[in-house]
């Protein structure tokens, strides 16, 4: 697999610009996944430090053997963003200049590594960044109550066939135990069709187990929270992320630092005592055309940014 030729970093320039990257400083990537936006940090200026992240040992080993170059400025560490204070404690880090999400999956896990990511390739049913814990996709479809498997599936996937979805793996595994992303995907095409509409019918389900098994959504609550206490004070934090879901989180999260108050509306005097403690940086960016005609995966790439005004850590 050659990652290079498979992952295309997106929104480049826009990265480096929000997070003033030209200026030099030490810089966090919580997702190294092919080191694409570290080595464009690293390249913009020869003082830039990165502590780089990834859940994913495949990325790890990747982007430490393809930013071997870098090595002096550039330290790769195994771990999840939701381990983020955890990793600069143990450098002796106490605080940052800029830190950078790109969530989601890289093209490497959904090209077909046998992880099954992908309902494109026929693979077992695993779907864990980290492989060395947790419950797989395959103990998960295996073992949940169809309550349970319908819960995730409209929640994490927003799939409007959700029960039947669910009731179908029900039914599917009385008969053999669910192992691949083949018998997922004929399970779903069961249900809805084989028809290819704009996106392929398996994707959202896809999308919910990979995002339930990962607990994607509290581990990037749980890693912006820590980003935000580490970053110092005029320090900037950009999130890319891909779907709604994410993306609402960033928002949320974003706005509620953003108020001055959180006092229940109609409240006539705050009692809450709360400040704004950052700056919201312009408009949520999307790919110029340009872009997304060049790299086709960043069509739904969002980039938020803010800049820390208070709250330096002790
Ligand atoms: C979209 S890719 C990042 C690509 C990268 N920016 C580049 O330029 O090559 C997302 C990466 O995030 C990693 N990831 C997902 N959840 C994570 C978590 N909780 N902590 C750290 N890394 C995570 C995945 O393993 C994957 O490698």
């Amino acid at each position: 697999m050659n990652y290079e030729l498979n992952h295309i970093p997106v929104l480049c320039e826009e990265v480096i610009g929000s997070l003033n990257c030209k200026n030099g400083g030490f810089f966090v990537d919580c997702t190294v996944g092919g080191g694409g936006h570290s080595e464009v940090i690293l390249e913009c200026n020869r003082a830039n430090r990165i502590i780089a992240l990834d859940k994913d040992i495949n990325a790890v080993r990747y982007a430490k053997a393809r930013l071997s170059k870098y090595s002096g400025r550039l330290k790769v560490v195994h771990a999840g963003f939701e381990k983020l204070m955890e990793v600069l404690d143990k450098g002796n880090v106490n605080s940052v200049d800029g830190i950078l999400f790109d969530v989601g999956i890289s093209s490497l896990q959904l090209g077909g590594d046998g992880r099954g990511f992908s309902f494109r390739s026929e693979s077992g049913l695993d779907m864990r960044m980290d492989q060395s814990s947790g419950e797989t996709a395959a103990d998960f479809v295996n073992k949940a109550d169809e309550k349970s498997l319908y819960a995730v599936i409209k929640e994490c996937g927003e799939e409007r066939s959700a029960l039947r979805i669910a009731r179908a793996i029900v039914k599917r595994r009385e008969k053999e135990r669910i192992e691949t992303t083949g018998q997922l995907v004929s399970i779903i095409e069961s249900v809805k069709g084989s028809k290819r509409s704009r996106i392929h019918p398996a994707t959202k389900t896809f999308q919910a187990l990979r995002i339930h098994v990962n607990n994607e959504l509290e581990n990037l609550y749980a890693g912006l929270r820590q980003a935000f206490s580490v970053l110092r004070k005029g320090g900037r934090l950009a999130v890319i992320t891909f779907h709604s879901l994410e993306d609402r989180i960033v928002k949320h999260y974003f706005k509620y630092l953003e108020k001055n108050c959180v006092c229940p509306s109609g409240t006539l005097m705050c009692t809450c005592g709360k400040e704004s403690m950052v700056k919201i940086i312009g408009k949520m960016i999307t790919p110029s055309e340009y872009e997304i005609e060049r790299n086709p995966r960043s069509r739904s790439a969002k980039l938020r940014v803010i800049e820390k005004l208070k709250g330096e850590r002790k």
